[in-house]
């Protein structure tokens, strides 16, 4: 076959080859027993680790081989396989983070005040009314608004103790589990003594967070770059961010930044869309009436210079602010134009995130390199 007609390789197909492959003297296959990890894909080239539970495991050689012949004979004799399974075992490896957590988002913005925070709050909720198990984590040191949009302001976490490990149950309304910066760091302090604690805060959220089972883990970013986006990507394996603006021209540049940090090599977190809030001005007794106070399709047009997807827009409706500021978000009232256009909001997100895990490996932490 010519290279040009290649089919594209996906993690699937590396499983589905492996699942053909049985433990010596067991019915169970090797992906069954969760001994293939970390596989990546370049092209033809296929690498992964074979994790094994100890270390004088007699099979380690024979698997190997078996592994190898699989990929040939199920993926393609042309891939290249060889001397790229790394044997490990299982006490090499780190203990997953949020192992039951299916897709972590990171939600960002290139500048404050775009309505990130509003964004985040109603795509939990209308992720949560589509049947999914929601988790939204607000880490925005800069102004923790979550608790207030939730109506939980008073409220504090509990602690829980499971198997001897201090855990922070997250708080729960409208189907969402939610945690908050604001719970854990003062936030009148100075921003140069706010930033290590709060750093801490999120890593200790994260881990320490009773999240149980989710779909999608939320996470409210500060907005632009900071340090915080840094403890996040080196925390946990992030599977995407999407990107809030408004069609203004000044945080569209701004968008530009917030995206490219993403995708920067040493980060490397696909950016799976952006969402337009603030799109037009819509009085909610005329709905069919658009009014584009900020400049028709600004975030539109930025995603398809940028080659990315739009995941859809939100009018500027009162009712919106209201629910934010009364702790009832707007995505509850499904039949009005804004709960339409959050549940579309969060369908797009779904199908991104489908079509990133398809054919994608997942995203990796970014480790702190030392030198
Ligand atoms: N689509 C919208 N329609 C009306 N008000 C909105 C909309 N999006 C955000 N707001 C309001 O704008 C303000 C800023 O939004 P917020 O979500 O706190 O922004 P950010 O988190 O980006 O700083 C809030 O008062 C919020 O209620
Ligand atoms: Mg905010």
């Amino acid at each position: 076959m010519a290279d040009s007609q290649r089919k594209l390789i996906v993690p699937k197909d590396v499983t589905d080859a492996l699942r053909t492959v049985k433990y010596p003297g067991s019915e169970e296959d090797v992906v069954k027993l969760e001994m293939p990890q970390e596989i990546r894909i370049a092209g033809q080239r296929i690498s992964f680790s074979l994790v094994f539970q100890k270390s004088n495991d007699p099979n380690i050689e024979t698997l190997v081989v078996a592994c190898e012949e699989a990929i040939k004979k199920y993926v393609g004799a042309e891939v290249e396989i060889e001397d790229n399974i790394a044997v490990k075992f299982i006490h090499d490896m780190e203990r997953p983070v949020l192992p039951n957590v299916k897709n972590i988002i990171a939600v960002a913005s290139g500048k404050g005040g775009v309505g990130k925070s509003t964004v985040a709050v109603n795509l939990a909720v209308a992720l949560a009314n589509s049947g999914a198990k929601v988790g939204l984590l607000d880490a925005d040191i800069f102004g923790p608004s979550i608790p207030k949009m939730f109506g939980a302001e008073g409220d504090r976490p509990a602690g829980i103790k499971i198997d001897d490990r201090e855990m922070i149950n997250p708080l729960e309304k409208y189907g969402v589990k939610f945690l908050s910066v604001g719970f854990f760091v003062d936030t009148d302090s100075a921003i140069i003594w706010r930033g290590p604690m709060a750093s801490n805060a999120l890593k200790q959220l994260i881990s320490e967070g009773n999240w149980g089972e989710l779909d999608y883990l939320l996470i409210d970013l500060p907005p632009g770059t900071s340090d915080i986006h840094l403890t996040l990507v080196q925390s946990v394996p992030v599977t995407g961010a999407v990107i809030v603006t408004t069609p203004q021209d000044v945080a569209l540049a701004d968008v530009v930044r917030g995206a490219s940090m993403f995708q920067s090599k040493s980060i490397d977190v696909p950016v799976l869309g952006l969402i337009e809030n603030m799109a037009w001005f819509t009085p909610a007794e005329l709905p069919e009436n658009k009014y584009y106070i900020f400049g028709k399709n600004g975030g539109k047009n930025l995603a398809d210079k940028l080659g990315l997807p739009l995941l859809g827009q939100i009018p500027i409706v009162q009712s919106i602010r209201e629910g934010g500021d009364n702790g009832n978000p707007i995505a509850n009232e499904s039949e009005s134009v804004t709960g339409v256009s959050f549940a579309e909001v969060a369908a797009a997100v779904k199908h991104r995130v489908h079509i990133r895990n398809i054919q994608m490996a997942p995203t990796k932490k970014v480790k702190i390199s030392r030198k």
